[in-house]
């Protein structure tokens, strides 16, 4: 059975109400242009809940710059057949005006997690996120709910919000899918042309190099963002906009890497801008 595409809150209910006694409701929040990175967090889902919903939601306050919003690729009939082809139940596909039918005046606030790396850069992207995640749990109230681990900051935003407020989500980090080079899946790598495709993976690289460096027993986080770093080329085209180590659960830099932590970079790639993470752990 093809999807059941739904695009308002009521809809969603509706076409839910009759799943709920089935078992656990799966949800995959995405903006759309699926790639083999939502195709993973789906299988997954598909693999653990009777029920999966995929929602597709560019979600306007989430963005920093009216630029990349209006560039964000919308492919959707490409989207729907994926979801066809992977099982899904159902898609909501909302119009902007169902999720914001006026501007909200109450909105998720991100504190210290969002304080450095994207939140840093971004200001108010974290808010946004949070604050669109919280309405879709809202909207479907599902049980497990999968988040990619490219992703890493928003991630360990959404469990901090889960766990702060209480919202009765078990949240399910899924393994970045990486292409044969290296460079993570992204949305936005449709952007790319061909010789800054080529540049893409030094952001990869840079971060495999901190996380050999800890492994290696470099303990001082300036140390290892200096090797790393230099691993990006000196080329017009490239900016590294911040190598940050933080832990993985509070997102806040690390001095000394004396436990597990997360190496995590920004590169400006032309105009596109590229995320990328590695958990990086220091020997027994
Ligand atoms: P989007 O960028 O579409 O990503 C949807 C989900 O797919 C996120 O959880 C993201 O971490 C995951 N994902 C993206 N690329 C991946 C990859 N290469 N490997 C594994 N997982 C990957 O993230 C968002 O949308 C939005 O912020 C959203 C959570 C939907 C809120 O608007």
């Amino acid at each position: 059975m093809p999807p059941r595409v739904v695009q308002t809150p009521d809809e969603v209910r509706a076409a839910l109400a009759g799943r709920r006694a089935r078992g656990a409701i799966g949800l995959v929040p995405t903006m759309g242009a699926l790639h083999a990175g939502h195709a993973s967090l789906i299988e997954r889902a598909r693999g653990e809940c009777p029920t999966v919903v995929v929602s597709i939601f560019v979600n306007p306050l989430q963005f920093d710059r009216a630029d990349d919003l209006a560039r964000y690729p919308r492919p959707f009939e490409a989207d729907l057949a994926l979801c066809n082809r992977l099982g899904v139940d159902v898609v909501f596909a909302p119009a902007p005006d169902a999720i914001y039918p006026e501007p909200p005046d109450v909105t998720v606030h991100v504190g210290e997690t969002a304080k450095y790396l994207c939140g840093a850069f971004r200001p108010g992207h974290f808010d946004g996120v949070a604050t669109v995640v919280l309405k879709l749990f809202n909207i479907v109230q599902p049980d497990v709910a999968y988040f990619g681990e490219k992703d890493a900051q928003q991630l360990a935003i959404i469990r901090r919000m889960v766990s702060d407020l209480n919202v009765p989500v078990t949240i399910a980090p899924v393994p970045t899918v990486r292409e044969a080079d290296g460079l993570a899946l992204s949305s936005r790598n449709q952007h790319l042309n061909t010789e800054e495709r080529a540049l893409a993976p030094a952001l990869h690289k840079a971060l495999t190099a901190a996380r050999d460096a800890v492994a290696g027993g470099t303990r001082e986080a300036a140390a290892v963002k200096q090797l790393a770093a230099r691993l990006i080329p000196a080329d017009g085209r490239l900016r590294l906009e911040y190598l940050e180590i933080v832990d993985p659960w509070t997102f806040l830099p690390l001095q000394t890497i004396d436990r597990p932590a997360v190496a995590a970079g920004a590169l400006w790639v032309g105009s596109t801008r590229l995320i990328d993470n590695v958990l990086c752990t220091p020997p027994a």
